[in-house]
Formats: C-alpha cells, structure tokens, sequence
C-alpha cells in the first residue's frame, strides 16, 4: 500500500462462496497484480443489488463468505484494500455525477444490459438501476484513479465506457482522469464439469474452493467428457474434453498428464483412472485453501475487521479524489 505504485481496483458482487472459475479467471492473477499494485479489491454490493435488490437478506452472509475464499487464495489485506462498495459514499457520488453526460442510448447498447434484462425476465420493464450498471462501474473504477482493471472479457464493454466517461469528463472539466486499461486473463473462461462452457453457480455446475474433499470426488465423477467413448477401449478425444482441461489447468504432474492423455487416445485407460487422478490433483490444490479458511471461518470477527479497516482506508482515499473533482468542476462548496 504504498503511494507510488500505479493503482488497480477489480472486485466482484457478492453472490456466495467461489468456485475454481474464480480460481483461474481472475484470483490467481489478483495475488500476482499486489505487489506491483496498489490494489483496490471492491464487494460490489450495489451491483448486486441491480439484479438482486430484493435479496438483501443475504448480502451479509455472502459476503463473508467470498472475502473468506479471498483470504483463502491469498489476496492479503497487509497489502491490499479490502472494502464494501455502498458504505463509500463517494462513488455514489460520483455515479451521478458522470452519469449526467452518460447518453442513455449508448447505455442501452451495453450488451450485458440485454443478456440481464433476460435473466431478470423484466422486459422493457428494467431499472435505472440496471441500466446505470456499468456507469457506476466506472465510478467504482475512477474513483480510485485506477489505471489497470483485471476483469472478465463480458466486462470489456463497461471498461470501454468507463473510458469515454473519463475523456468526457476531462474535456468538460480539464485534465484529471487517465483513461484505465483493461486486463484479461489468459484463462477467464474454465468450462463447467456439465461440459457448459461457463462455470457458474446458476448451472449448478461448479466446484467450490470451500468444498471438501468428498464434495470433489462426487463432482469429478459425474464429470462430462467425450460422450463418443462408451468403454474405456475405445480412443478418446482429449482436445475440449472437460476432465482433460481441468488436468491441464490443475494437474502439476504434467507426466502423469501426458500418459493419461496417450493411453485415453488410444483407448488403454478408463474414465475412473482419470477422473480419481483428478480429484486427487484437485484436492491437493484446494487442500492449503482450505486450511487457511478454516482458520477465518473460526474467526469471523478478524474477516468483519479486515473489511472495516479496508472500507475507513478506501473512503479516506475517495475523500480525498472527491475534493479534488468537486474543485476541478468548480462545484459550490460553502
Ligand atoms: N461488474 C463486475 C463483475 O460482475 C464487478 C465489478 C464491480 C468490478 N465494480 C467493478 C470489476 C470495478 C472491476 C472494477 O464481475
């Protein structure tokens, strides 16, 4: 946390507990990104409440959980700010501000708005809130002067636009914003283990970072592979066969790999070889995450400490940018 390090916020709505998509698409990179950045990592409760405003109930619960599996990966507050969007006033602030020369047109052009708009089943019947979704994005973004955002390609839209709302905001008010870069991780999309190209809660297809060992062994063994292989004698395809993408990407025996993956094409190993040697290598990924959440779920009052600490250090800092974009727009301050 220091000042001369450029500055990085990325977060996501807390929505529950993670799963190994979260693993590959964006946490892994976020523990690499701390020690060159000053990172800004956001729960995205007003987010969440675009789609979910009527389940308030488990904003509070959810989020412990994901800051937990946060802990547990290694994102570390010593180094990072950890912090609850709504309870900085500032980016609200700021939310409204730029969205008086956000056009509606160009926001309803966001695609995501369409595919939520469907999730939802609101027709034309969707909210400000939703449609102003990616604006506060670049609030949560600007606020901060962020320079880098790690997020998922879906996103790559509302970078695009946090970046027109800083060039507008500086030719109305004179140079304050730079324009923040998007980055894209090698991996943002693990296939689900129904072989749907998403895991993702909402298809049931996921392997959590808080499940045990058991809960793993199931998954995998339900696993999609190559629908074409009916007995372990017939040669299998390994190009797209979910059970062979996650050996790839969690599998450090690249030899045991290479030899399931020739006896699967040539029809010499079975599906429950590979599959336990899945799990296997699986758990012992999971196995230090586990660990290290084990000891936050036994303390949930250093996980509420952390998040507080983070949210005074957070609106100290957006205070602080909100003053000087008050004074560069020549607001009234009396
Ligand atoms: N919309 C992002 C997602 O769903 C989460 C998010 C909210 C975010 N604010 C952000 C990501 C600011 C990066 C920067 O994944």
């Amino acid at each position: 946390m220091t000042a001369n390090k450029p500055i990085l916020v990325t977060g996501d709505r807390p929505t529950g507990r993670l799963h190994l998509g979260h693993l590959v698409g964006s946490l892994v990179n976020r523990i690499k990104f701390q020690d060159d950045y000053d990172c800004f990592f956001l729960v995205a409760d007003l987010h969440m409440l675009t789609t979910h405003y009527d389940k308030v109930g488990e904003v509070e619960r959810n989020t412990l959980e994901m800051v937990m599996d946060w802990l547990a990966v290694g994102m570390d507050p010593d180094k990072s700010t950890f912090y609850v969007q709504s309870q900085i006033p500032y980016i609200t602030e700021l939310y409204a501000i730029l969205a008086m020369f956000c056009g509606v047109p160009r926001a309803e052009r966001i695609p995501t708005l369409k595919e939520k708009i469907q999730d939802m089943g609101v027709g034309e019947n969707y909210s400000v809130g939703l449609l102003g979704y990616p604006v506060l994005m670049a609030a949560d973004i600007l606020m901060f002067k962020a320079t880098k955002v790690p997020v998922g390609e879906d996103q790559l839209s509302h970078i695009e636009l946090t970046r027109e709302l800083a060039r507008r905001f500086n030719f109305l008010y004179g140079e304050y914003f730079t324009e923040p870069e998007p980055v894209i991780s090698e991996t943002s999309r693990l296939v689900g283990t129904d072989g749907n190209r998403k895991m993702s809660k909402s298809l049931d297809n996921c392997i959590y970072l808080s499940d045990d060992p058991k809960e793993v062994e199931a998954r995998v063994r339900t696993m999609y592979t190559d629908p074409n292989r009916i007995r372990a004698d017939i040669p299998g395809t390994v190009e797209g066969n979910p059970v062979f993408i996650y050996h790839d990407a969690f599998n450090t025996n690249a030899e045991e790999i290479e030899d399931l993956k020739t006896r699967y094409r040539a029809g010499k190993v079975g599906d429950v070889e590979v599959k336990k040697k899945l799990a296997r290598a699986i758990n012992e990924l999971l196995e230090p995450i586990r660990e290290k959440r084990r000891f936050y779920e036994s303390r949930p009052g250093d996980v509420r400490d952390i998040l507080h600490e983070g949210t005074r250090r957070a609106r100290e800092v957006a205070q602080g940018n909100m003053d000087e974009i008050i004074s560069k727009m020549g607001l009234f301050k009396p």
